[in-house]
């Protein structure tokens, strides 16, 4: 390597490092035959776009003010510390990325080395599907077109010679056309207009929905003239069963409750853009044919959740209140004040008995279900089974499992602390 060309290179690699890289160029082209065989419907990668529930440090790596996942108790369940997730453990990307025995799905802003191979993670948390920006700025038209630049900077970074090095950390060539796009995203829209913003629910019914769905059909309209031919949307759980809501805008007179005590207005707007969001993936299908467009019923799946807890290994007794916060206001162990993770928070012994883990997001033993259920087409529109298809392991789902057991030499994830 010449002295001009590695000027070019500011942080060029060691000789040994390229003799690894070249090493493992060559290995990955003597394995053909595995590739050969695989079935078409299953991906190669994934793309992920969404908010809190699947980021994986999207947030943290650009904020440094969303705190509270930085500190224990976050993560320990499966990584033994603070992982940038806001749960005690893995998410459903995550469980997806073991179920394929990818490595995990490393956040686009990777705060150290990167490694896209198998696709990245665009969610950042409180982000929303229409440009409501009141939380955080990265939404779901902008993750789109982070995903775009990133596209382009590789292919760039693939045609020039002295990046030689850093192409075995890329994504593969195949992972645009035969990764699988996951959309998670739209219950910030209406938590953050109808919480924080004060706007009525006729406005999120007239406004932000519509305002949402236009985004989506873009964004849709964006990654396919990119190639995205597999897609997974997963629609709205119902909020209005959260602690947060219950916590916050039960006791307010004139608020309408169920009889599972869930606040009937939350879960309502959440049916309204599951509702919209079927009808604007039917558009989908019809402006963008020769593609797979699966919606996850998310809604349905955390209903089941609520409905037969004790099935899933859940304590009938525990479904609405938070694992990991502090008494104060309600009942539910949610104090907006005193949020998990803060000085003076408490941490439940067994988090795997609740479906909530900080109040506000779900706990691992949660995810870990949608993910065995969206993997295998249950609460499908449209489903692919890729249990079946795709031979998937599920031994990496146990609770057992720790980051450290599953991925022994990796550096892919990045802690906090
Ligand atoms: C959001 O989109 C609307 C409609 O296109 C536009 O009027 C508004 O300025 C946008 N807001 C932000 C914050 O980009
Ligand atoms: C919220 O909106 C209502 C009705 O639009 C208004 O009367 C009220 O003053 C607003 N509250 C705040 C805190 O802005
Ligand atoms: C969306 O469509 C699915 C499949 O047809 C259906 O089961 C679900 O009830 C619909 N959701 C809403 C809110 O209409
Ligand atoms: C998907 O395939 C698995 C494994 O063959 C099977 O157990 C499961 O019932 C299938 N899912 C659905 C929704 O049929």
């Amino acid at each position: 390597m010449s002295a001009s060309s590695g000027a070019r290179c500011l942080d060029c690699p060691s000789w040994h490092k390229l003799a690894a890289a070249l090493f493992m160029i060559a290995a990955l082209n003597a394995a053909p035959a595995l590739t050969a065989s695989r079935n078409p419907a299953c991906p190669t990668a994934f793309w992920n776009f969404g908010d809190s529930l699947t980021d994986t440090g999207g947030s943290l790596n650009v904020f440094p003010w969303f705190t509270d996942p930085e500190r224990s108790p976050y993560g320990e369940s499966f990584f033994g510390r603070p992982a940038k997730r806001y749960c005690n453990g893995r998410v459903v990307p995550d469980f997806f990325s073991l179920a394929f025995k990818f490595p995990l799905l490393q956040p686009y802003i990777q705060a150290g080395a990167f490694d896209y191979n198998y696709g990245a993670n665009f969610a950042s948390g409180g982000t929303t599907a229409s440009n409501d920006t009141f939380v955080n700025p990265i939404f779901l038209k902008f993750q789109v077109t982070e995903y775009v630049r990133l596209k382009q900077s590789a292919i760039s970074e693939k045609g020039q010679l002295t990046c030689l090095p850093f192409k075995q950390f890329l994504p593969l060539d195949d992972s645009y056309a035969e990764g699988l796009y996951s959309v998670e995203i739209g219950g910030n829209d209406i938590i953050n207009a109808i919480l924080f913003e004060n706007k009525s629910a006729v406005q999120v019914l007239t406004q932000v929905i519509p305002a949402a769905m236009i985004n989506i059909l873009d964004s849709i309209k964006i990654l396919t003239s990119n190639g995205a031919k597999k897609f997974i949307i997963f629609n709205l759980p119902n909020a209005g069963c959260s602690t947060i809501v219950i916590t916050v805008l039960g006791p307010i007179p004139g608020v309408q409750k169920d009889a599972m005590g869930c606040v009937v207005l939350i879960n309502q707007l959440d049916q309204a853009y599951n509702k919209a969001l079927n009808d604007t993936i039917t558009t989908a299908r019809l402006l963008y044919p020769g593609r797979t467009f699966s919606i996850f019923n998310y809604y349905a799946a955390n209903l089941e959740i609520l409905t037969n807890p004790s099935l899933y290994g859940f304590n009938p007794a525990l479904t609405k209140r938070a694992c990991c916060g502090a008494p104060g206001v309600g009942t539910l162990n949610y104090n907006p004040l005193i949020t998990c993770g803060k000085a003076g928070s408490n941490k439940c012994a067994n988090p795997d008995e609740y479906v909530n883990w900080d109040g506000v997001h779900f706990t691992e033993a949660f995810y870990r279900q949608i993910a065995l259920w969206a993997l295998a087409g249950k609460f499908t529109d449209n489903p692919v089974n890729y249990t079946s298809l795709c031979n998937l392991d599920f031994q990496n789902f146990a609770k057992s499992a720790t980051y450290n057991s599953v991925y022994p030499q990796s550096c892919r994830v990045t802690f906090t602390s």
